[in-house]
């Protein structure tokens, strides 16, 4: 069985979906399946919509899947199209799951290049088959450019250094393999590895990431949407793992209660517990933000 990922913060997850019909679920982010297989076993009259815009997730969610046969739908595609593709009205949706970023098969899959600890690529894409991958980025985009990008989506405090020096370093070759940027990193922010110390490429390969997928376009309109196109007295649960994201989301919900349109559950927002983060390291920057559509 494919099952490498830890599903974060299911108890809560699934104490919040508790409070609904339990009917219909929508899975915004199936990945290898944790979440979706929890929610099927805890309400055994349930459904799942599975969404992924990853087709070799999919596949590998279906088969650790397969025992649940129709009680799940899969579909591919980005969840941002959510209600564009599906009238989640009819029937009316108890709860929708968004847990985004990437997989830990995502990350450790040396031909996807997400990882600046594996040899592979520079893709990073999450859809494969569309857009522009990593390296495309850095051999393309004018030092401007880069400089915003790693200053806006990966807050590194000498982007434009670094923009510079990926410049004159495509003048000879190009850009290709997650070890060829990391070593560019290491070698300008003379990198030596301490206890505790998180690696400078991480906020660079973060930033990377989220440019490659649009990560945050899109979404503060998707949350806008949330009241006029679920039921009342559906749950949206919404799992963030970097503060860029996460901003957007607690203004979001934060402006749907005020003009009364969705009310917050609380905590709000709730973190992982210490024996989840002992057991799962990778849950520590989680924070799960939760509403009940009004
Ligand atoms: C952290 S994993 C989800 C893990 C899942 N909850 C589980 O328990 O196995 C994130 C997944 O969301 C997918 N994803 C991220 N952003 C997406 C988007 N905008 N639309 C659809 N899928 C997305 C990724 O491809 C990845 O498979």
């Amino acid at each position: 069985m494919n099952f490498p990922h830890y599903p974060v913060m299911s108890r809560e997850v699934l104490d919040i979906f508790a409070g609904t019909r339990k009917r219909l679920f929508v899975d915004c982010t199936l990945g290898m399946g944790g979440h979706c297989r929890l929610i099927l076993f805890a309400f055994s009259g349930a459904r799942v919509i599975a969404i992924d815009q990853d087709g070799q997730s999919l596949a590998r969610a279906r088969e650790n899947l397969r025992e649940f046969g129709r009680r799940i739908r899969f579909h591919q595609g980005d969840f941002l199209s959510l209600f564009d593709d599906f009238d989640c009205e009819h029937p009316p949706v108890s709860g929708i799951l968004v847990d985004p970023g990437i997989s830990t098969a995502q990350l450790k899959d040396p031909r996807r290049g997400f990882s600046h600890s594996v040899d592979g690529p520079l893709d990073m894409r999450k859809d494969s088959g569309s857009g522009p991958t990593a390296a495309e980025v850095l051999n393309s985009l004018s030092e401007d450019e880069l400089a915003d990008l790693f200053s806006r989506y990966g807050e590194v405090a000498s982007s434009r250094r670094l923009a510079k020096a990926i410049i004159e370093k495509r003048l000879f070759s190009p850009w290709k393999s997650t070890v060829q940027l990391r070593r560019l990193i290491e070698e300008l922010f003379g990198w030596r590895p301490r206890p505790g110390r998180v690696h400078p490429a991480a906020q660079v390969f973060q930033a990377l990431r989220i440019f490659v997928n649009r990560e945050l376009e899109g979404l503060e309109a998707w949350l806008e949407r949330l009241p006029s196109s679920l039921p009342s007295g559906c749950r949206v649960v919404f799992l963030t793992y970097h503060s860029l994201e996460d901003r957007v989301v607690k203004r979001m919900f934060r402006q749907l209660q005020r003009q009364g349109r969705a009310a917050l559950l609380p905590p709000f927002p709730a973190r992982p517990r210490g024996d989840e983060i002992e057991e799962n390291l990778a849950s520590r920057s989680a924070k799960l933000r939760a509403l009940e559509v009004a």
